[in-house]
């Protein structure tokens, strides 16, 4: 139990949904629709994250073949006083803050000053966000948490001048990656805009690497990547009234070297028709035929931050580990 004080100290808020500030109105899983009905069949990557699924994302993190968790970690665990130095007491802001196990590497660099600062979680999971703050809240007790529950889309139209010394948003887990290439530009024109002169934004990347390390990464051997990419068909049966039967589809995670990104596909295992009632809409699925669930884009450093650069989020520092397999990019705002 958290005493009156530390309720004082711990917000959180919902972000308004986008149609209402753009003035869009899409009905609810259009993009299903869309994404069933091109060529290259797709079903859009925020259908991971139901209640299951943020659970298995969380047993992804922890698998021996996923490095990408372990790495960071480590990368954090070496140099976060030393990112805390250089940006001093600030405003921390985290895009997609999940259970915030990471963050708490960051925090304690900050606490170690002995000041009070102040954190911003924001998720798309109200659940995870309150009882990760509330845990927060408890272990560090000069911390301010104001906790936003929304997408990094709501998170970056609404977020508000900060009234500290310096802002930090920081976005990890190489999520970044998961974007297309458009949307990445546009991800970080966007981080640019919010962020002012001075303001710092720090950038987990996963960097290229042997396929055969990638691969592994995304194909674990206890099958439980395979569960994650296949809740998501039970979450569209349950959300859509549909009939999907899992038991009739494979995981495969394939790297694409070439493109430089690992690509993850639910592999029908024969003919079959698939009706989603809710959406008025069947899907004709020939045996073998992919369809793609998500991608996660390799990066090198150096262009990485050219292109930091070009959007006047200017490379301070670049921390990474010793395999040369993560990298953290810390950046400033130059505009
Ligand atoms: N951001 C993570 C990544 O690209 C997300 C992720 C890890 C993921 N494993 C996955 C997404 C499996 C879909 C399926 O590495």
């Amino acid at each position: 139990m958290l005493t009156q004080l530390q309720t004082e100290q711990l917000k959180i808020e919902y972000l308004q949904p986008l149609e209402k500030v753009k003035g869009l109105e899409r009905s609810l899983g259009q993009d299903i629709k869309e994404g069933l009905t091109q060529c290259q069949k797709k079903i859009p990557s925020k259908y991971f994250y139901d209640d299951h699924g943020s659970q298995l994302f969380e047993q992804i993190c922890e698998l021996p073949e996923y490095y990408p968790t372990r790495t960071e970690a480590s990368i954090l665990r070496d140099y976060a006083e030393e990112i805390a130095q250089i940006t001093g007491i600030c405003e921390l802001v985290e895009l997609g803050s999940g259970s915030s196990t990471k963050t708490r590497l960051l925090l304690d660099a900050y606490d170690q000053q002995n000041e009070v600062f102040k954190y911003m979680p924001i998720d798309v999971s109200a659940g995870i966000l309150r009882e990760s703050a509330i845990q927060l809240k408890q272990d560090y007790s000069s911390l301010q948490i104001q906790g936003l529950v929304g997408t990094y889309d709501q998170a970056l139209t609404q977020l508000i001048p900060s009234s500290w010394p310096a802002r930090m948003i920081f976005f990890l887990g190489s999520s970044v990656g998961n974007f297309s290439e458009t949307d990445y530009e546009n991800f970080l024109s966007k981080i640019a805009q919010v962020l002012e002169r001075g303001d710092y934004f720090l950038l987990g990347i996963d960097l290229q690497k042997p396929k055969a390390i990638i691969e592994a990464a995304y194909n674990d051997s206890q099958g439980v990547t395979a569960n994650f990419n296949l809740n998501m068909l039970e979450h569209l049966n349950r959300e859509f009234q549909g009939n999907f039967d899992v038991n009739f589809f494979k995981h495969k995670a394939i790297y694409n070297e070439k493109k430089q990104q690992i690509e993850m596909y639910l592999i029908s295992d024969k003919a079959q028709e698939i009706t989603l009632k809710q959406l008025d809409l069947k899907v004709e699925l020939k045996k073998d035929e992919r369809i793609l669930t998500e991608i996660s884009r390799k990066f090198d450093v150096e262009t990485t931050k050219h292109l930091l650069a070009a959007k006047k989020l200017n490379p301070v520092k670049v921390f990474t580990d010793k395999n040369n397999w993560f990298a953290l990019i810390l950046c400033q705002a130059s505009q």
